[in-house]
């Protein structure tokens, strides 16, 4: 199934390229005490895991709503949650914001995070709440395949719309992926093969290895593929489906983006308190707010284009429509369980981590 429907031809690519940045919105954030509200400075530190643009975007956003200032890093997924397990003890962040659920899921299974059940997340279908209240789901958007249509033609090769499809010779080293240690994008794509192999990581793991000679390069961010088949470096980029509309709208439109007709993984992006924030009361006031309307239609104007998990949200026309995609059983929950150890193996089996 190909869509080549949202188009767009707005500012540079640039804008959508995410490197780890600090951004200080409303203020500079004072120190906090080492545990509980009363030494809340009134600043939300934030690790955002959504695009560098959507961050800056929300965090300034919730400043002017609430009248409480935040601040953020980006970091992919994985990268988050070393950070947040690095600063055990002496809390760097207080809220982590954006990217999927199972990194959460698995920051919890190891204390890492705090449950905090907001008072919005009523709203929230259950389908997207961790049932412990560890995590809720702020945004949800499909893993699929973001082509330049120009390069597999002249490989002769169709738009891919199956794994399988990524296999074939003529692909050698012509796909973009994330690795699945830093990147949440990438390990939604492991996941993804071990259901589709109904449960079995040693077969998933074999599909990766079979990808592996077609892989150009693993990158640290799960959307840095979709500016590399931008580019032209590679044919194919294993991404979240709006992460290539977004290269599309930052001067792209002859991307096109396919699923697999096998089925395709899905995320859930998360919020959640951090164990033994410094602002905890901001933090919570960040993720009250998160899941609010108001909050969770700023996507789109950012070229963010998830779908909001809040039912009262607007829906964007460029949102890529969930119904229509075969999706995988996707349990956050199950996926962050396994994530630590499956991409161990992903790292001795099939390739290491990128080096920062
Ligand atoms: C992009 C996407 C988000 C996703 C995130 C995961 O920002 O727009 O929907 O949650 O990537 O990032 P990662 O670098 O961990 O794959």
């Amino acid at each position: 199934m190909t869509t080549n429907r949202w188009r767009g031809n707005r500012s540079l690519l640039a804008a959508v390229l995410a490197a780890s940045t600090v951004l200080s919105v409303a203020g500079c954030a004072r120190e906090g005490g080492s545990n509980g509200a009363s030494k809340d400075s009134g600043v939300a530190h934030v690790v955002c895991g959504a695009t560098e643009d959507w961050c800056a975007a929300t965090t300034k956003k919730f400043s002017e709503s609430t009248g409480v200032k935040a601040d953020f890093v980006r970091l992919s997924s994985g990268e988050a949650l070393a950070r947040i397990k690095a600063g055990k003890g002496n809390a760097e962040f207080d809220v982590w914001y954006g990217g999927p659920a199972d990194g959460y899921a698995a920051a919890g299974g190891e204390g890492l995070l705090e449950p905090y059940v907001s008072s919005n997340a009523s709203v929230i279908p259950d389908k997207y709440k961790d049932p412990q209240g560890t995590w809720t789901g702020v945004y949800v958007g499909a893993l699929g395949f973001c082509s330049n249509s120009e390069l597999l033609a002249e490989r002769g090769i169709e738009v891919p719309d199956s794994w399988e499809d990524l296999l074939v010779p003529k692909l050698a080293k012509d796909i973009g992926i994330a690795h699945p240690s830093t990147s949440g994008t990438a390990y939604t794509a492991l996941w993804t093969q071990v259901q589709l192999a109904g449960g079995d990581e040693a077969k998933a793991l074999d599909y990766m290895r079979k990808l592996h000679p077609n892989v150009l390069q693993y990158t640290k961010s799960g959307s840095a593929p979709g500016q590399m088949t931008a580019r032209g470096e590679v044919a194919v980029g294993i991404i979240f489906a709006h992460d290539c509309v977004a290269t599309m709208e930052a001067g792209f439109p002859g991307l096109k983006v396919s699923f697999p007709a096998e089925g395709t993984g899905y995320e859930t992006g998360g919020v959640a308190l951090v164990t033994n924030a410094k602002n905890p009361t901001s933090a919570r006031k960040f993720i009250d707010w998160a899941l609010t309307t108001e909050a969770q239609e700023i996507g789109p104007t950012v070229k963010a284009y998830q779908f909001p998990t809040n039912p009262n949200a607007k829906v964007s026309e460029k949102v890529v429509p969930l119904a229509g995609i075969k999706m995988v059983e996707y349990d956050a929950v199950a996926a962050g369980k396994a994530k630590s150890a499956l991409n161990k193996r992903f790292d001795t089996e099939v390739a290491q981590a990128p080096k920062s």
